[in-house]
């Protein structure tokens, strides 16, 4: 909805730079198919001005704001309140302003559980490999081990998981060179590395060894090399797009007061952004 009322509710995405972010499409898209009276702004904000601006938008009457690179760990900082899926992840994607506080909780994990869920994997089903030791492989971690699920950490840069597994307990690290063998004991396999995005070389690692479901966050492009290969042996493959979409429900909910669905007229809106 363009024209706004003076009750309008009002949230955005926080982030430097924010120009590349899809969340405004994402939400812009939820916002006009329920007639809401708000809006969903990119608001860039340099690293220094950040505890100042999140209070003025708070003070401003926001209902609250996503949080995206560089500002996750900053923004866990400056929370009155977190919740546990905040905590266990050690940052925050969401802030939503509530009687003066600033409550943060990180949707990243659930978002990815539901991008699962919505593709016939069912999280629970067994142990888990996750490639990757950056702040979504933690987050995708945690949710894991919420539902009590094995997990296997294997990063380039080894010290860097074990330093992640230091601060959740119960995961397992290997060395990056042993993402291959340790296939036949997981039945899924998690990309959390920047590998098969645009620019970047593909991930190398040899399907053929196991036979898990795999899933990549990267979604530009929306079909990896990865996911290519998953689903030549016929593996089901999940791209990083559904859980960019899931990520955002539970922040808009909070917001604008209404429980938006992920289907595929807003996968394909969101997509077609991805190719221009
Ligand atoms: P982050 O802030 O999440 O660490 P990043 O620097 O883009 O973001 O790297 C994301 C992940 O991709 C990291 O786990 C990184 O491994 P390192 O910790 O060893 O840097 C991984 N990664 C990036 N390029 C890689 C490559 N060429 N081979 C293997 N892993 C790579």
């Amino acid at each position: 909805m363009s024209i706004l009322t003076g009750k309008a509710r009002l949230a955005g995405i926080t982030g430097w730079p924010v120009s590349h972010s899809r969340s405004p499409r994402l939400h812009g898209f939820w916002l006009e198919r329920h007639a809401i009276d708000g809006a969903y702004l990119p608001l860039p904000i340099q690293p220094r001005d950040f505890p100042a601006a999140i209070r003025g938008l708070m003070l401003a009457g926001f209902a609250g704001v996503n949080v995206t690179l560089p500002h996750k760990l900053a923004a866990f900082a400056i929370c009155d309140v977190v919740d546990t899926s905040a905590r266990l992840a050690g940052a925050v994607n969401t802030l939503v302003f509530q009687d003066g506080q600033i409550v943060g909780s990180n949707t990243d994990g659930w978002g990815f559980l539901a991008n699962l869920r919505a593709h016939g994997v069912d999280p629970a089903v067994g142990p888990a490999l996750i490639l990757g030791a950056g702040g979504a492989a933690r987050a995708i971690a945690a949710a894991l081990r919420e539902l009590g699920i094995k997990v296997t950490l294997a990063n380039r840069t080894r010290e860097k998981a074990e330093r992640l597994a230091d601060g959740l307990p119960g995961l397992a690290v290997i060395g990056w060179d042993r993402r291959d063998a340790a296939l036949a004991d997981h039945v899924l396999l998690v990309n959390t590395t920047s590998l098969g995005m645009a620019g970047q070389p593909p991930l190398s690692i040899d399907l053929d060894g196991g036979a898990p479901a795999v899933a990549d966050i990267v979604y530009v492009p929306l079909e990896t090399p990865l996911l290519a290969a998953a689903k030549a042996r016929g593996l089901p493959a999940i791209d990083g797009l559904g859980m960019l979409l899931h990520q955002a429900v539970p922040g808009f909910r909070a917001w604008f007061g209404v429980t938006p669905e992920v289907d595929d007229a807003l996968y394909r809106f969101v997509a077609a952004d991805l190719l221009t």
